[in-house]
This record gives C-alpha cells, sequence and structure tokens, in this order.
C-alpha cells in the first residue's frame, strides 16, 4: 500500500495486510481499464479487507475516501428512510466497483453502502486514485468513464421501470377502491335476497345453495379488499389454527359449479391431521388464484386439478399441479412479478404475484414446475408455528 508521509511527502510502498499478490485484483474489470503500468500501480496502491456479514462499509453523507473494488461477495446500497428504516436501491457483485462517484466530484456519499453475507474488497485511497488518473491516457479515461455511464443508464432506466410500476399499483389502488365502493350495495342486495329465498324455502339443499351465494358475494368483496391491499403493499393477517382438509373442503365446494363448467376434475389428497397457524381466506385465495390459472390454461378442453398435501416437522407441504399445457417459456422466469400476463385478453398478470406474496406473508415459500403439454406443479411450503 502507498502511504503519504505528511512530514516529508515522500511516497513509500507498504504491503498491505494481505493479498499483495493477488491475481483477482489483477484482473478486476477496473483495474484492466489502465495500461499495465498504472494497473500495477493501482494494485500497489490497493488494501484488501474481508469484511463480515452487515459491516458498514460507509454511511450516506460521509466524505468520500475510497474507492471500492468487490473481490468476492456482495454489497447492498441503501437509503434511510424516517430515521432508521432503510430501503435498498442495489446490489453489487465480484468484479464490480463502487464509490466512484464521490471520488470524482468529492461530494458525499449518496448512500449507506453494507455487506450482504460477507466480501472482500480492495480499496484505492482517493488521492491515490486521482494522482493515476492523472497519469493516464485520455482513451483509458474514456473507457473508464463510458462504462461509468453505462452503468448510469442501467440504473436510470430500472428506476424508470420502477417508476412506472409503482404509478400501475397507484392506479390499480384507486380503481378498486371505487370498485369496492360501487360492489357494496349490489352485493348487500345479494345476501338480503338469498337469506329471503331461504326463508321461503326453508329445506337443506336450497340453504346450502343460499349459504354458498352469500359466501360467493362475501368472496368477492374479500378478494376486491385484498386486491386493494397488495397494490398498497399492505396485507394484514388474520391467522388462527386452521385445518387444511376442512379449508380445501370449503375451496371444493366454492368451485363446485365452476368446476363443473369448465369440465374440471380436482382431486385431493389430504390427512384429516394437518392443522396450522394461517389466515384461511388469505390461503383460500392462493388456491383459487392457481386454480383460475389452471382452469384458463385448459382453454375450455378440461383437465385435472390435484391438491395433496403432507407435513415435515417445520413445515406443511402444499403441492398444486393441474395437467396442462404447462407455463410459456418466455415467462417462467418472471411468472411471480407483477403484471406478467400471458396469452389472456383479460389477464391482470397479479394472480401469482399475489399468491407469492401471500404465502411470503406466512414466512414460506412457493416455486413451480412446468412442463410443456404435461402441466405445471406449485410447491408450495409454510412452517407450522
Ligand atoms: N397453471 C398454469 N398453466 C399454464 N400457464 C399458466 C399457469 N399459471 C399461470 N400461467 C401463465 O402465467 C401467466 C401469469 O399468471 P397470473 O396468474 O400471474 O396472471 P394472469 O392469470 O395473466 O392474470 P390475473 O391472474 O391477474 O387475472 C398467465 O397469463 C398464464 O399465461
Ligand atoms: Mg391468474
Amino acid at each position: 500500500m502507498l502511504d503519504l508521509s505528511p512530514e516529508t511527502g515522500k511516497i513509500s510502498v507498504k504491503p498491505p495486510v494481505k493479498y499483495r499478490k493477488n491475481m483477482e485484483l489483477k484482473s478486476h474489470r477496473f483495474i484492466s481499464f489502465f495500461e499495465p503500468k498504472q494497473a500495477t500501480e493501482l494494485c500497489m496502491t490497493a488494501s484488501v479487507e474481508k469484511l463480515p456479514d452487515r459491516k458498514v462499509i460507509f454511511e450516506e453523507g460521509e466524505g468520500p475516501d475510497f474507492l471500492y473494488l468487490i473481490l468476492e461477495g456482495k454489497v447492498e446500497f441503501r437509503k434511510s428512510q424516517n430515521g432508521n428504516e432503510y430501503k435498498t436501491i442495489a446490489h453489487a457483485l465480484a468484479d464490480d466497483f463502487f464509490g466512484e462517484f464521490g471520488i470524482l466530484d468529492g461530494r458525499p456519499r449518496s448512500a449507506q453502502a453494507i455487506v450482504c453475507d460477507r466480501a472482500t474488497l480492495a480499496k484505492i485511497p482517493r488521492q491515490h486514485f486521482i494522482e493515476i488518473l492523472g497519469k493516464t491516457q485520455i482513451t483509458v479515461v474514456l473507457n473508464l468513464f463510458s462504462y461509468i455511464i453505462e452503468r448510469i443508464r442501467n440504473t436510470t432506466s430500472e428506476y424508470a421501470k420502477e417508476l412506472v410500476y409503482k404509478d400501475r399499483m397507484v392506479l390499480l389502488g384507486e380503481m378498486v377502491n371505487t370498485i369496492i365502493h360501487d360492489l357494496k350495495s349490489p352485493l348487500s342486495a345479494i345476501n338480503l335476497a338469498s337469506s329471503l329465498v331461504k326463508e321461503i324455502h326453508p329445506d337443506p339443499e336450497t340453504e346450502e345453495w343460499c349459504d354458498i351465494i352469500k359466501a360467493q358475494a362475501q368472496q368477492m368483496l374479500s378478494m376486491a379488499q385484498e386486491l386493494l391491499e397488495f397494490s398498497r403493499g399492505e396485507g394484514k393477517l388474520y391467522k388462527e389454527p386452521i385445518n387444511l382438509i376442512e379449508v380445501l373442503g370449503i375451496f371444493e365446494k366454492l368451485n363446485h359449479a365452476y368446476f363443473q363448467e369448465s369440465e374440471v376434475k380436482l382431486v385431493i389428497d389430504c390427512p384429516e391431521y394437518i392443522v396450522f397457524n394461517a389466515d384461511q381466506n388469505k390461503i383460500l385465495r392462493v388456491l383459487q388464484n392457481l386454480a383460475n390459472n389452471s382452469v384458463d390454461a385448459f382453454n375450455k378442453q378440461g383437465g385435472v386439478i390435484e391438491i395433496s398435501a403432507s407435513t415435515t416437522l417445520e413445515s406443511v407441504e402444499i403441492l398444486f399441479q393441474d395437467n396442462g399445457p404447462g407455463i410459456p417459456d418466455s415467462i417462467r422466469d418472471r411468472l411471480f412479478e407483477s403484471f406478467v400476463t400471458y396469452g389472456k385478453q383479460t389477464g391482470t398478470g397479479l394472480g401469482t404475484a399475489i399468491v407469492k406474496s401471500i404465502i411470503e406473508a406466512h414466512g414460506g415459500t412457493i416455486s413451480f414446475e412446468s412442463r410443456k403439454n404435461r402441466g405445471t406443479t406449485f410447491n408450495i411450503s409454510i412452517p407450522i408455528e
């Protein structure tokens, strides 16, 4: 490491603590921008440090003293919101570098940099970097700048995407709010009418159908309510011990007519003893969204939906399978993202995003496997508290 002595102003060369001949550092993208002489100087100037998980590299507002090259691991950049809450704005991985803006313009750090898991960083002091930059050819500087500009472009386009996403969510929230308002009076009329029918025809079959009508009317309202919560990023859970086979029974009843009409056979394979803490309505919503997708995918040709469940010591495992055409290749990587839809005239692309948000709110995970013309299986795992 170069050390500028305050007394003599002479530069002495000190070996950095570790990795003096670190090959990774020499082959780092940032170093490769420079000519061999300056590249060697930069490597000699750098000190390499291994940092533990959550180690703060610099705070927002701090003066810029180093440029950082990531040799290994991951770094997160966060901006503080209302004091001690943080919002992650970006990540950087091995072969990336950061902190160059402050180095070039001398202004305070615009975000906090913190280690994710662990990281090995090479630090180049600002003063030495500026000196070396002054000695390099203009083409080196131009190459470096065009790389930095490309990075700014990418960040800007990510930011623009996020803005569009937020706008769509706000719009969705406003729209659903209006729908909820307008739905309330026809739904209470449906409730009233089904209570009257029940009174006029008090036989068990009519009573059961009237209860289904009421439950469906309530479902419509809670669906809209959930959509509103989702668009606002809220979503409260009302957890209580639920028996999975009973919830699947309700799901079957609510969908009896829908499945019949769509020529869908529902197969349920669930032991009676599975009880876990969850929000029943939200679990019903998960099943419903997945079922709607399977029915849509069957495209009026009919098909089989099979829901099977089991437990481990820590979790409830639910498999939701269909024998449909499979999820289109082009959206598999982004399936759980909001507004990703394919091949549907009226799809909003929110069904699976809502499913994922509900499962994650329960501390669980969801993944899927899908094969063309063979079908799709969603694997849901929810921890038993
Ligand atoms: N079981 C499935 N089989 C085949 N394709 C599926 C299946 N589930 C989802 N897809 C595909 O994934 C897309 C995204 O599904 P998602 O439920 O997120 O949105 P959507 O169904 O398009 O709209 P929304 O659910 O908001 O009405 C669907 O448009 C469909 O193309
Ligand atoms: Mg859907």
